[in-house]
C-alpha cells in the first residue's frame, strides 16, 4: 500500500519475528504479505495481513515503544471486543484472536478493507449519519455494565465544561491562533464565554436515556462495507447521551469538507431521538474542548492532530454560536491559516 499518513508507523519487517510469527499462529495461516495502514492521527502499528492460505486479517498492536497511556488503551479495547461483543458485533469487526509476547499485545481483527471517507458526499454521509442512529438506539436506556466510563469522567471535565477559560491566559492561548486578529478573538472570547460555559453545563442535568457511545466516531475510526456501518477503534467506550457522540460525528464530517454539521444531525435523527437542549450543550461542550486542545504543541508522534483539531474548533464554535445567537467569531477564519512556531 502505498503511504498515505506522516505518522512514523514501523514496517512490518521491523517488528520481532516471534511476533510475525505468532500472528501466523493465531491466525491459522503465515502471513505472506503485510501493508501498513495509516488512518487517524497516531502512529499506531496497524497492518492488513494477507495469509498464506488467501484469508484476510488486521493486526493492530502495542510494542516496547508505546507509552502507558497507549498500553492501558490497546487493553481497554480488548475488553471491549471481548465483553461487549454481543451490544457490538452488528457493527465492530469480528475479533479473530489476541495474544501477548514480551511487551507486545496484538488484536487481530476481520479486516474491513480501505477507508471509506473522506471524501463525504452527501449520500454517504447520509447513510452513515443513519446508521449511527441505529447504533445508539440499539443500546438506549439498556443497562450497560458498571466498568464503562459515565458521564463524569469523559463528558464532564475541565476541559467540556469550559472551566480552563476561568484563566486569562488560557483565553489569550486561544485567541493567539488567530494571529493579526487575536484581539478580536479575545474580546469575542469574553463575552462569549458565558454562554458557552453555561450551555455545557448544563449537560449536567442531561438525565437518560443514556447509550453506548463509542467516543471516537470519526472516518479514520469507520467503513461502509455492503451498505452497513463498521465501526473500529473502540478504547474510549463509555455511556452517555447519544446527541453527544452523534455531535461529534457531525463536526467531523464537517471539518474534513462534508455537509454541515446540523445536515448531519437531520440525518442522524431520522433513526434517533434528538433532544435539542442536550445538543447544544454537546456541542458547546465540544468546541470547549477543542478550544482547550488546539492551541497546545504538537505532541510528539501526532504531526497531523492540532491542525485538525484547528478545523474542527472552527467547525465546532461557529455552530455553537450559531445555535446560542452568538456573535459570528469571525476571528476563526485565521485560526484555519495559522501556522505553528518551528521548534
Ligand atoms: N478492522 C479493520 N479493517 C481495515 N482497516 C482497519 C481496521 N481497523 C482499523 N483499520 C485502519 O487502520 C487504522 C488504524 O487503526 P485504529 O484506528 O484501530 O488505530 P489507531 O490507534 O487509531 O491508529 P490511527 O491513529 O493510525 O488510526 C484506522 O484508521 C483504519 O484506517
Ligand atoms: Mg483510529
Amino acid at each position: 500500500m502505498s503511504r498515505t499518513g506522516i505518522e512514523p508507523k514501523p514496517a512490518w519487517l521491523t517488528l520481532p519475528e516471534q511476533i510475525r510469527m505468532a500472528t501466523g499462529e493465531a491466525l491459522g495461516a503465515p502471513v505472506v504479505r503485510a501493508a501498513r495502514v495509516w488512518g487517524g492521527y497516531s502512529p499506531t502499528p496497524t497492518y492488513r495481513l494477507l495469509l498464506a492460505n488467501g484469508r484476510k486479517a488486521f493486526f493492530k498492536a502495542v510494542g516496547p515503544a508505546d507509552n502507558e497511556f497507549a498500553r492501558a488503551a490497546h487493553a481497554r479495547e480488548e475488553r471491549v471486543y471481548r465483553e461487549l461483543a454481543d451490544l457490538i458485533a452488528p457493527w465492530a469487526p469480528e475479533l479473530l484472536g489476541s495474544f501477548e509476547n514480551g511487551p507486545w499485545r496484538v488484536i487481530l481483527l476481520e479486516d474491513l478493507g480501505p477507508k471509506s471517507a473522506p471524501p463525504w458526499s452527501p449520500g454517504l454521509a447520509g447513510q452513515v449519519s443513519r446508521s449511527l442512529g441505529d447504533f445508539h438506539v440499539a443500546t438506549l436506556g439498556v443497562s450497560l455494565p458498571d466498568w464503562l466510563p459515565r458521564p463524569d469522567q469523559h463528558l464532564l471535565t475541565d476541559a467540556r465544561l469550559w472551566r480552563w477559560a476561568d484563566d486569562p491566559q488560557a483565553l489569550q492561548n486561544v485567541a493567539s491562533l488567530a494571529g493579526a486578529e487575536s484581539a478580536d478573538a479575545m474580546r469575542w472570547l469574553r463575552e462569549a464565554a458565558p454562554s458557552l460555559v453555561s450551555a455545557s453545563n448544563s449537560l449536567r442535568d442531561a438525565g437518560g436515556p443514556v447509550a453506548l457511545a463509542h467516543r471516537d466516531v470519526r472516518s479514520d475510526n469507520l467503513r461502509w462495507v455492503g451498505g452497513r456501518l463498521r465501526l473500529f477503534d473502540w478504547p474510549h467506550v463509555g455511556v452517555g447521551p447519544a446527541e453527544d457522540d452523534a455531535a461529534m460525528f457531525a463536526q467531523s464530517v464537517t471539518a474534513e469538507g462534508g455537509p454541515d454539521p446540523d445536515t448531519v444531525m437531520e440525518w442522524y435523527g431520522e433513526r434517533a431521538p434528538l433532544r435539542p437542549k442536550i445538543l447544544v450543550g454537546a456541542l458547546a461542550s465540544i468546541a470547549g474542548f477543542f478550544a482547550d486542545q488546539a492551541w497546545r504543541p504538537e505532541a510528539p508522534g501526532l504531526p497531523r492532530l492540532r491542525a485538525f483539531q484547528r478545523r474542527q474548533l472552527w467547525v465546532t464554535l461557529n455552530w455553537a454560536s450559531q445555535r446560542l445567537h452568538l456573535p459570528e467569531p469571525e476571528w476563526l477564519d485565521a485560526v484555519i491559516s495559522y501556522a505553528p512556531p518551528r521548534t
